[in-house]
């Protein structure tokens, strides 16, 4: 086993040995007496016995991840005075955890724990974890702890991080008070129903993400400001947004997947004259005092203003309370995607200078307004999603106002492309708002780099529609009806490096001026063969799906090969005695054919095959179809003329008729 092992070590200035993977089932005694770091890592060590470490008193680290560990013995650190990390994860400690919890409160100085993965129940690690006072970080996640509370930490003072993510905790009861310096604590994945009271003020991450919380109520009354940096939130069952600390540095809020609303309309008595104006939180403890709060009274919301990140995507938002995104001066991504925003007015919401992305997609938006000297302040705004709303017109100015836009998305709403003559108009009228247009100009938006405008029933897009855009990414699929030119796009041809014209009823494009283009999807078309003018292009990204095609031709799939890293190729009919250009585009190494387990081919017979199950006698060899076709055709009048002549023969020499039987016929038979 030694000899073994001596093959896998190489050391390192820092007195390092890496013997992971080697196959050991015990702790190897042939090291350097004066190694700092052992990386034990996916062996088969069962115990830690006694003293096996005895020859490594400098051992700072030991990593012993992902083996068979059921038992340290008591004494197997008693010569490692410098042990200060620690890494058990993925053992079976839950075995002997009271026979190991003796040997790990013999190395009291540890600062580094790793225990996650091990089946510890919460009794268990409190035992575990006894005497371990100078622990900084502690990983106790993917274990099968419940519940936790002042005990299960106790005297843990310098603990900075605990991750307790995957494990069934359904209970914290006062399990992080006397953490003073714990900043960084991760409880995601775990079955936590609330987090109330929460006054952790030195905390800088909690990520409480994929839980059952419903409330998030900080203490109101603390005066003091919280050092909480990130709350991640995402992925639970909260419907009010949280009540966050009174002060706080909170930039990054994380509230995706939950059903969060605002409910300020229902202070309008006039209009809900029957709902009580104030709601009660019963604390789920039914003891501790219950919390009575006007549902409207914005100091809920508690301290924001240092917000940059407000990810509010996936929930059922379907407007914002009066002044409460101006409450965010700092704000630079807002995440609205997928809520129910009806109407997005920018000049009352106030957005901040700042705000660098907004995405309302999939929203159902009818109506964005905006005046332009708010417009003009959104100086940073450089990416706008709107797509997936019910959006027919928007304000006429919107997108050349906007200095810094770089990627616009508008894709799935009604909007068109203006043509030549609505240009000089350029406030069409569009219901009672001046300012609205039901049709967009491209033109001159010189920061404007990706535009997204897919299934937006586009019709003619005009020539020179995108002059003084420098647009790299065009999208336009989706569009069945669009009628598009290269000259409608022949500025592009210097900056475009992605074109989209998937499922709009391309027949024939002339793509050769498009030099830099590296990406096409063209797919969903009826295309029965390739555009000619492909070839002349650099492309490394093909789409073809869903297209008429029955074969490439050899010419072309050699030249694709050399050039194409990704293509698809699924939902054609190809044809399965004419797939030279299969095997050529399987030979290229740089070229991945990303659907091809999808691909299929007929056989003569009208038969379905899989491209690569295809047993390649189905077209006998691998003679073309074609051949035979030429064989059949020249076949039928010999055969026909033969036959006339046979005919002629036999009618006119009836003599040569038994003679002729009788040799092919009848064979001599001895009776
Ligand atoms: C706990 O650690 C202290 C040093 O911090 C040490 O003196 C004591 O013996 C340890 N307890 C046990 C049970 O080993
Ligand atoms: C804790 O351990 C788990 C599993 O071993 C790992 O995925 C996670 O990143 C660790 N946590 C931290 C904060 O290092
Ligand atoms: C919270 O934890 C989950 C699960 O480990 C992780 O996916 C997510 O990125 C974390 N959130 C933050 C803000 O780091
Ligand atoms: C609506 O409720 C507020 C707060 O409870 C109250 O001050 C106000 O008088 C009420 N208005 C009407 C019209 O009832
Ligand atoms: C709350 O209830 C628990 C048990 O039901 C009890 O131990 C605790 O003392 C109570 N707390 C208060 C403040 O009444
Ligand atoms: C909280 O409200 C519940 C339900 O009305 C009530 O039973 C309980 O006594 C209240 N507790 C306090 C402390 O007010
Ligand atoms: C948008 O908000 C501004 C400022 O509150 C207001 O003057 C304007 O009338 C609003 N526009 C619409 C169409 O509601
Ligand atoms: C614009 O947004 C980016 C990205 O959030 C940020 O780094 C930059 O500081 C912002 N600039 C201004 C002037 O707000
Ligand atoms: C815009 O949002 C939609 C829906 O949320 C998403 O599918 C799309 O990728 C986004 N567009 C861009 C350019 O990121």
């Amino acid at each position: 086993m030694h000899i073994h092992l001596i093959f896998f070590f190489f050391f390192q200035t820092q007195k390092t040995a890496l013997c992971s993977k080697s196959g050991c089932s015990s702790v190897p005694q042939d090291l350097p007496d004066n190694i700092e770091e052992l990386h034990l890592n996916h062996n088969y060590i069962e115990t830690l016995q006694d003293y096996s470490l005895s020859r490594y008193t400098s051992l700072r680290t030991l990593s012993c991840a992902d083996n068979r560990l059921e038992i340290l013995g008591s004494k197997v650190f008693q010569n490692s005075p410098q042990l200060e990390s620690l890494n058990l994860a993925a053992n079976k400690l839950h075995i002997s955890y009271q026979q190991s919890s003796l040997a790990l409160a013999t190395v009291s100085r540890l600062k580094v724990l790793d225990l996650s993965e091990n089946q510890l129940t919460d009794e268990m690690v409190t035992i575990l974890l006894q005497n371990l006072t100078s622990l900084e970080y502690l990983n106790l996640s993917r274990n099968v702890m419940q519940r936790l509370d002042e005990t299960s930490f106790n005297g843990l003072h310098q603990l900075r991080e605990l991750d307790l993510q995957r494990n069934i905790l359904f209970e914290i009861d006062h399990a992080f008070d006397h953490l003073y310096k714990l900043q960084r604590l991760n409880l995601a994945y775990n079955y936590l129903s609330c987090l109330v009271d929460f006054h952790m003020t030195q905390l800088v991450v909690l990520n409480a993400s994929h839980n059952a919380i419903e409330w998030f109520i900080a203490n109101q009354d603390i005066q003091e400001t919280f050092q909480l940096e990130t709350l991640d939130l995402t992925d639970n069952n909260i419907f009010f947004f949280p009540f966050l600390p009174t002060h706080s540095r909170l930039r990054n809020l994380h509230l995706s997947q939950n059903t969060v609303s605002f409910y300020e309309h229902l202070a309008d008595n006039a209009s809900y004259p029957s709902w009580t104006t104030s709601v009660q939180f019963y604390n789920l403890k039914g003891n501790v005092s219950n919390v009575t709060a006007q549902l409207w009274d914005e100091s809920l919301h508690g301290h924001i203003s240092s917000l940059e990140v407000l990810d509010l995507s996936v929930n059922q938002v379907g407007y914002f309370p009066q002044g409460f995104i101006s409450k965010m001066p700092n704000l630079a991504r807002l995440r609205m995607q997928t809520n129910c925003l009806k109407v997005l007015n920018l000049t009352q919401e106030k957005l901040p200078s700042t705000l660098y992305e907004l995405d309302v997609s999939n929203n159902m938006l009818e109506e964005v307004h905006a005046d332009q000297d708010h417009l003009r302040e959104l100086a940073n705004l450089s990416y706008l999603n709107l797509s997936q709303n019910y959006l027919q017109s928007l304000p006429s100015r919107l997108f050349s106002s906007l200095t810094s836009l770089s990627s616009v998305d508008i894709s799935f709403n009604r909007i068109g492309i203006c043509l030549l003559q609505d240009i000089g108009r350029t406030r069409r009228k569009v219901g009672p708002w001046s300012d609205q247009s039901d049709c967009l100009v491209w033109r001159n938006i010189n920061s404007l780099k990706h535009l997204h405008l897919s299934g937006c029933n586009l019709g003619k897009v005009p020539w020179s529609a995108f002059i003084g855009t420098p647009l790299t990414h065009l999208e336009l699929s989706n569009n069945p009806e669009l009628i598009i030119e290269p000259r409608s796009v022949a500025e592009l041809s210097r900056t475009l490096h992605y074109l989209g014209l998937g499922n709009t009823g391309l027949r024939d494009f002339d793509f050769s001026s498009f030099k830099h283009l590296k990406s096409l999807n063209i797919a969903r078309n009826s295309l029965t063969q390739l555009p000619a003018s492909l070839l002349t292009l650099e492309l490394r990204l093909l789409d073809l799906r869903e297209n008429k095609l029955t074969t490439v031709p050899s010419g072309q799939a050699r030249k694709l090969a050399l050039k194409l890293k990704t293509v698809f190729l699924s939902g054609n009919t190809f044809n399965c005695c004419q797939l030279d250009w299969y095997r050529m585009f399987e030979k290229a190494e740089a070229m991945n054919i990303m659907d091809l387990s999808d691909i299929s081919c007929q056989d003569r017979t009208k038969r379905t095959h899989r491209v690569v199950l295809l047993d390649s006698l189905i077209c006998d060899g691998s003679e073309e179809e074609s051949v035979y076709w030429y064989i059949l055709l020249v076949l039928v009048p010999v055969l026909c003329l033969f036959g006339i002549s046979a005919i002629f023969v036999l009618t006119f020499r009836p003599r040569l008729l038994p003679k002729t039987i009788k040799k092919k016929c009848w064979k001599p038979t001895s009776y």
